[in-house]
């Protein structure tokens, strides 16, 4: 057979190309015809089939109802699974069964939270980072260590068993988005019922939103420059925006704008 290419491409050019096929998983070769898939309508084998003989009286088997993929609707997935979770471990095996979040695919862990359940306060970060995506762990990187020390410095300990001194953390997204990308409009809202419910589970008294993530996800807004530092409402307690750590190891000046919004966290816990 004939396997060197046509005059308009090069022998090279198409190795490369085939390599490159390779590359991103394609094994069968099945047609000299590229096929969009998804504009296939998938075939239904029984309408595809020749008719029965006229003096066979089979009855006619019911014709298969094919729902095509993208007329799923994943906020409403995520709102009904979550809705059914009673307790955080639901919640967690509900996010672990939820399949329609693309950024699941490229993560090794669900991270789904770190801390006292039963703390006073919650804080909301972004997404997995590497180190968090590899110990399946929220914060557990340059960035947490970092939360950490802040914390303690306003009398606050994720490992406290005690209610009142302890914090429970978890993210908008439970996967690592490829690169460390910020999540998309998407994905923040599809995971939106999920946060909403483990707000809800915990019931802390007060809420930390660091970053503009979280404020997306919390208040439907951004500009976390501009929401840093007064209380706003989210999922119906008082809930503090502040700069996201990551931010503070970029630019440590900025540490005493998060320094300011843990002394108005101290200050809301002892007067409630
Ligand atoms: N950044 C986040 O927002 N969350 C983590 O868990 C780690 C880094």
């Amino acid at each position: 057979m004939e396997t060197r290419p046509g005059p308009d491409l090069s022998y090279d050019a198409a190795l490369a190309a085939f390599e490159w096929l390779i590359e991103l998983g394609a094994t069968d070769p099945v047609g000299d015809a590229p096929v969009n898939r998804y504009e296939l309508v998938t075939p239904d084998p029984i309408a595809a089939a020749p008719p029965p003989p006229v003096a066979e009286t089979r009855p006619q088997r019911p014709v298969p109802v094919l729902v095509p993929v993208d007329t799923v609707d994943p906020v409403a997935v995520a709102r009904a699974l979550a809705a059914r979770a009673k307790t955080l471990e639901d919640l967690r095996e509900a996010i672990l069964g939820f399949e329609h979040c693309p950024l699941k695919l490229g993560a090794r862990n669900t991270v789904f939270c770190d801390g006292n359940p039963k703390a006073r306060v919650m804080l909301i970060g972004e997404a997995p980072g590497k180190d968090e995506d590899a110990q399946g762990k929220p914060f557990v990187g340059r960035a947490g260590q970092l939360l950490d020390r802040m914390l303690a410095a306003v009398g606050l300990d994720r490992a406290s068993p005690d209610p009142a001194t302890a914090v429970y953390i978890t993210n908008v997204m439970p996967w690592r988005p490829p690169g460390n990308r910020e999540p998309e409009t998407s994905e923040i809202a599809m995971m939106g019922p999920f946060l909403a419910r483990h707000v809800e589970l915990v019931d802390p008294d007060l809420i930390v939103l660091m970053g503009n993530t979280a404020c997306a996800a919390a208040l439907n807004a951004r500009g976390i420059t501009r929401l840093r530092g007064s209380w706003a409402q989210a999922f119906g307690r008082p809930a503090m925006p502040t700069l996201h750590p990551a931010n503070l190891l970029r630019t440590p000046i900025n540490k005493r704008l998060v320094w300011a919004d843990l002394l108005e966290l101290r200050a809301k816990l002892n007067a409630l």
